[in-house]
């Protein structure tokens, strides 16, 4: 292959920026075209039929438009229901998924108390159940379904202030006690997550290991490139980094300014759903 992979990364908003920015690190001369859902977000809040439907209509268009080598489902909420579908539609086409990281929680904590922080929608998916069962039945697992951080993840990116008590108050249930005992690993099973993770560390009642699986989604997607392209090197120069909103919408002054700093030129381009 001569010309650099088009990579497309998917989310329903800018929660997928946390795993773009480690990719990026790895493969900086690719093509990227970052979509963000912001018409569809919250996902968390959708039935698993509808949420299934508007992703693989949404991945007819944008597959269309822009030709992507690769796809990274920079979601949670999304990867845990429409992997399998996606894969089958477009076999050629290689989809790298974001799922909870359960396993490596499960190999790094001490205390055998695991937490995870994902949305309502990830932590009710059979999914994540048979990621328990498989790599943390050795441990008492909480799972914490948020219905606000992703939206309050949302506004941190628009230079909106976000208050502590907010955040407090959706983290708190990750902290359980028993028996001596307390919750030393908490999975951050949404990519808008570790936006926020800063804030977590520091309003938790106790140190506890964040576990972010960004860095491994990145090198998964590196190696799976490398096999078509070749390597890349960190220091290249970078191809194109642009953002589409399906909401069509122009980012406001100081979110533009943050996607900037991730490198990142909004285009007026809408998927259509
Ligand atoms: N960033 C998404 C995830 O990883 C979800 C946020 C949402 O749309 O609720 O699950």
């Amino acid at each position: 292959m001569t010309h650099p992979p088009k990579l497309l990364v998917f989310d329903s908003g800018l929660g997928g920026l946390t795993v773009f920015a480690e990719i990026v690190k790895l493969r900086p001369s690719a093509d990227y075209v970052y979509c963000a859902d912001d018409a569809g977000f919250p996902y968390g809040s959708w039935q698993e039929p509808a949420l299934v439907e508007r992703v693989m209509k949404l991945m007819e268009g944008l597959i269309v438009d822009h030709a992507p080598d690769m796809i990274i489902i920079a979601c949670n909420t999304a990867s845990t229901i429409v992997l399998p579908d996606l894969r089958l539609h477009w076999p050629a086409l290689p989809f790298v998924g974001t799922v909870p990281a359960i396993k490596p929680a499960a190999e790094r904590t001490r205390s055998k108390m695991i937490s995870v922080l994902g949305t309502q929608g990830t932590v009710a998916r059979d999914y994540t159940q048979k990621l328990i069962a498989q790599f943390a039945a050795h441990c008492s697992v909480t799972l914490v379904g948020s219905k606000r951080l992703a939206s309050l993840a949302e506004r941190y990116m628009h230079g909106e202030s976000v208050r502590d008590a907010d955040i407090g108050d959706e983290i708190a249930p990750c902290f359980q006690e028993e028996g001596g005992r307390r919750t030393d690993a908490i999975v951050l099973a949404c990519t808008h997550y570790p936006l926020l993770v800063d804030e977590f560390k520091r309003l938790a009642p106790w140190p506890v290991e964040w576990i972010d699986p960004a860095p491994a989604i990145a090198r998964r997607a590196d190696q799976l490139l490398g096999e078509r392209f070749g390597a890349d090197a960190p220091g290249r120069q970078p191809v194109s980094r642009s953002i589409i909103f399906t909401s069509g919408a122009r980012p406001p002054a100081p979110l533009a300014a943050t996607l900037a700093r991730y490198g990142l030129a909004w285009t007026a381009v809408v998927p259509t759903v």
